[in-house]
């Protein structure tokens, strides 16, 4: 299996669970129709699922069973969207396409998309509240201390405001950039990371080495988020090219050109590759491929 295969299998998995393990319990508990379809419109529109994916891979590298890290994997995967859809708002990125297809505010309206957003995000906890009982609650406590830092005010969340601020600002420089994108998608791909280790029991040594591979991952994930930008395909990313330009963004491409950016991502590359280089069998062998297929991908 490739590494784009091996990651659709699991893309898989996660969908059923958001579909059915998720879906039915916002369904048990009465969420308004037209609300439920504005938050499923999104989280059901396809995408990688790259964070629950890294939250799984973790887990089953330390030992855990994927069916019992699946609803806390899956929370990543349900914060992610929230994030997509508030990013596409008028306010922030003001995008039309995602996941091929409209945004969500483009169908919704942006006051259902902004409501999506929030019941997105505060479900997502919830769901990852329901690892337990099949972790002991001591490790799904600290995992969801490790989500809600990466996703809030100093994770995410910063991380988007500052983009908003050095947006068509002069002189943004490239520790700048790099530390805004460490906050803003760097962040919850680190979690994803972290807590499939913490929630299989991992050591000090085991989380540091799932800390620093995630910030390495996530930073050449957002460096070729840039890079695609600028020379992707709409129809592949199913999302806008051009948009960072047209809204002068600072990224890496506007700050050292095509070819540094290549040549920063693999480095990062490298340096999650190095991260993990102790661990050895199946889990271990696709982490390496994932951190691999990052600076290649096209979608
Ligand atoms: C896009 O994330 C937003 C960033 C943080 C760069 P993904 O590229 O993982 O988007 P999906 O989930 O596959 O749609
Ligand atoms: C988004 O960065 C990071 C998020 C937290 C959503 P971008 O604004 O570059 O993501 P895309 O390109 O719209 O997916
Ligand atoms: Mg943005
Ligand atoms: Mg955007
Ligand atoms: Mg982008």
């Amino acid at each position: 299996m490739t590494v784009k295969e091996r990651l659709a299998a699991q893309a898989a998995e996660v969908e059923a669970y958001l579909r059915a393990g998720f879906g039915g319990f916002l369904r048990e508990t009465g969420v308004p129709g037209g609300l439920l379809a504005a938050m499923e419109y999104s989280l059901l529109a396809g995408g990688k699922r790259l964070r629950p994916c890294l939250c799984l891979t973790f887990a089953a590298l330390h030992g855990a069973s994927p069916e019992s890290v699946m609803p806390f994997a899956a929370g990543f995967e349900i914060i992610h969207t929230y994030s997509l859809i508030h990013d596409d708002l008028p306010a922030m990125d003001d995008d039309d396409l995602r996941r091929g297809r409209p945004s969500n505010h483009k169908v919704h309206g942006e006051a259902a998309a902004i409501l999506a957003g929030d019941g997105l995000l505060t479900e997502a906890f919830g769901c990852m509240g329901r690892a337990w009982p099949a972790i002991p609650a001591e490790r799904v406590l600290a995992a969801l201390a490790e989500a809600v830092g990466a996703a809030g005010a100093a994770g995410m969340v910063g991380g988007q405001v500052l983009d908003m601020e050095y947006t068509a600002r002069a002189g943004v420089t490239l520790a700048e950039l790099a530390g805004m994108q460490a906050l803003k998608t760097g962040a919850l791909l680190t979690a994803s990371c972290v807590c499939g280790a913490i929630l299989a029991g991992a050591d000090g040594d085991g989380l540091a080495r799932a800390r620093d591979y995630g910030a390495a991952v996530g930073a050449a994930f957002q460096i070729v988020d840039d890079i695609l930008d600028e020379i992707g395909d709409a129809a592949s990313l199913g999302k806008p090219v051009g948009s960072d330009r047209e809204q002068g963004k600072n990224t890496y491409p506007s700050l050292v050109g095509l070819d540094e950016s290549r040549r920063l991502a693999e480095a990062r590359v490298e340096a999650a590759l190095a991260a993990i280089a102790v661990y050895q069998g199946p889990a271990a062998d696709f982490l390496r491929e994932l951190a691999r297929y990052i600076v290649v991908r096209a979608q």
